[in-house]
């Protein structure tokens, strides 16, 4: 199978690439480097190019003859996205709408798309499943909304088959140390914890502890790098199969709070965690668990890496290798 990979060279894009050259497919990582790194991508041809370019795509897809796209290349940060909409907006629902645009011109009708947990809002209930009410609160969550809705029109009018993978926090590092998150800058939970436990950064600032939760701190659902990976194969497979568009929502389904990260982190490591207690962030809902049954049910999605000190332990040895400055 032939798939270009947009962002291929980006946090969970590379971890797909590696996982979609594993698997025998021919990998096109299609990707501007404005976050990602060249070496990360571990297999196949990379382009270094945009995809607001419709000569580069074009040029692209006549050549590539691709089965499939899979598209991880946007902005995601909730509190930029507020200061920045437009950066929002063009990127992820403009550039988007290109690419979409240039598969519908040459026929490539599959299409694997990173949604979140961000398109939801403030939950109004737990775990949240695909038929919780879509109101996101910020930019970022209605850039990914609007795609969701563009796809499901292009699906009726041109056929464009889609699956829209809501990840809820994506952590976590490739199993064989090779691959992991390097975002600059960091802003997520377990990629700043171990950094303040390498002693790369002073502390870890936890954002709140007032929330409406045992030890007052929020709770996010952790799924695995490779969990998400696999879930994107197999979403790749569904449409192969026939089968009809569709949107998951992936997570464990079991909730950890920020202090639960941070002791965990402390076992992990073996270090002491520096921590520093402060107020909250704007826009970060109390509690974030998702209800993947419909993932487990009707793509046949298994998590292999459910345990948090596992996500961690694979972060980790991706920490320890970066401030041994092979990262
Ligand atoms: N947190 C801290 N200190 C930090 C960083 C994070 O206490 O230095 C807390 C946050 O307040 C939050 C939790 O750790 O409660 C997780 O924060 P992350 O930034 O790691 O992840 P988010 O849950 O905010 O974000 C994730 C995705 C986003 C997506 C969002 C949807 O990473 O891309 O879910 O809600 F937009």
């Amino acid at each position: 199978m032939k798939v270009l990979v947009v962002g291929g060279a980006g946090y969970i894009g590379s971890h797909m690439v590696k996982r979609l050259g594993q698997l025998g497919c021919t990998v096109t990582t299609l990707d501007n480097l404005s976050s990602g790194h060249a070496d990360a991508v571990l297999a196949g041809e990379l382009v270094v190019g945009d995809i607001a370019d419709t000569a580069l795509l074009h040029s692209l897809f006549e050549r590539g003859r691709f089965d499939a796209v899979m598209h991880f290349a946007s902005f995601i940060q909730v509190g930029e996205s507020v200061q920045h909409p437009a950066k929002y907006y063009e990127n992820n629902v403009t550039n988007t709408l290109n690419l979409l645009n240039a598969m519908k011109a040459f026929g490539v009708l599959r299409f694997i798309f990173s949604s979140t947990a961000a398109t939801f809002g403030e939950p109004q209930y737990s775990p949240i499943d695909e038929a919780h009410p879509q109101r996101p609160i910020n930019p970022y969550g209605r850039t990914k909304l609007m795609v969701e809705q563009a796809l499901a029109d292009y699906d009726t009018a041109y056929g464009l088959k889609s699956v829209c993978l809501r990840y809820f926090n994506a952590a976590g590092a490739d199993p064989e140390g090779q691959l992991g998150e390097r975002h600059d800058p960091e802003t997520h939970l377990i990629p700043l914890v171990l950094q303040a436990a390498s002693g790369r950064r002073p502390n870890i600032s936890v954002f709140g502890t007032d929330y409406d939760t045992p030890d007052g701190t929020c709770i996010r659902d952790y799924i695995h790098i490779a969990d998400l990976c696999e879930a994107h194969w197999l979403a790749l497979q569904s449409l192969v199969a026939g089968q009809d568009s569709q949107a998951y929502n992936l997570g464990n389904g079991n909730g950890f709070s920020v202090q639960e990260v941070i002791d965990a982190a402390g076992r992990v490591t073996g270090r002491p965690i520096p921590v520093q207690y402060g107020a909250r962030r704007a826009g970060d809902p109390a509690r974030l668990v998702a209800d993947s049954r419909n993932a487990r049910e009707k793509l046949g999605w298994q998590p292999q890496f459910p345990d948090l000190e596992t996500i961690i332990g694979h972060a980790w040895q991706f920490e320890e290798k970066c401030r041994a400055g092979r990262g």
